[in-house]
């Protein structure tokens, strides 16, 4: 075991943990955030994705000991109440159907918007595609970010 001092969504959290333990289950068994979601755990279905420095990582694939003093947010810290635009249209277009993708596919449409805050519809689909849905919700996944990617422009009230 080796001690650590994380950074997740604006607070530190120490914890301890063997140094290939993937920050998945530190977020959700040590720091309690059961946000984000364990599918595969392999790296290939991306349900599991968080924010480090404002990138979309697999936190499975990602090793508690590589993280530093890195800024880690999960879907709890995407915004205070709840209210990004990506939740917000998620929402009001019912996205979800059984739930447990989801997570994983706000934290990595907030990742990629923030550097493609104009996305076509082919840049959602190619950027989302490493994000696996099985009850199909790509269609309203793609008008969810499509309207959110507006409406952080300040193009869509
Ligand atoms: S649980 Fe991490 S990619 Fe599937
Ligand atoms: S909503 Fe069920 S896996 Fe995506």
């Amino acid at each position: 075991m080796e001690s650590y001092t994380l950074r997740v969504n604006d607070q530190v959290h120490d914890v301890e943990a063997a140094p290939d333990t993937p920050l998945l289950w530190v977020l959700r068994d040590l720091i309690g955030l059961t946000g984000t979601k364990y599918g595969c755990g392999v790296g290939l279905c991306r349900s599991c994705t968080v924010l480090v420095d404002g990138s979309a990582v697999p936190s499975c694939q990602q090793p508690v000991s590589t993280v530093g003093t890195r800024s880690v947010t999960t879907i709890e810290g995407l915004s205070e109440s709840g209210d990004h635009p990506l939740q917000e249209l998620w929402n009001e277009l019912n996205v979800s159907q059984c739930g447990f993708c989801q997570a994983g596919q706000i934290m990595t449409a907030a990742g990629w918007l923030s550097e493609n805050p104009a996305p076509s519809d082919e840049d959602i689909d190619r950027f989302q595609s490493v994000n696996l849905c099985r009850c199909g919700t790509y269609p309203r996944i793609r008008e969810a970010i499509r309207t959110a990617a507006r409406r952080m422009q300040g193009a869509d009230r």
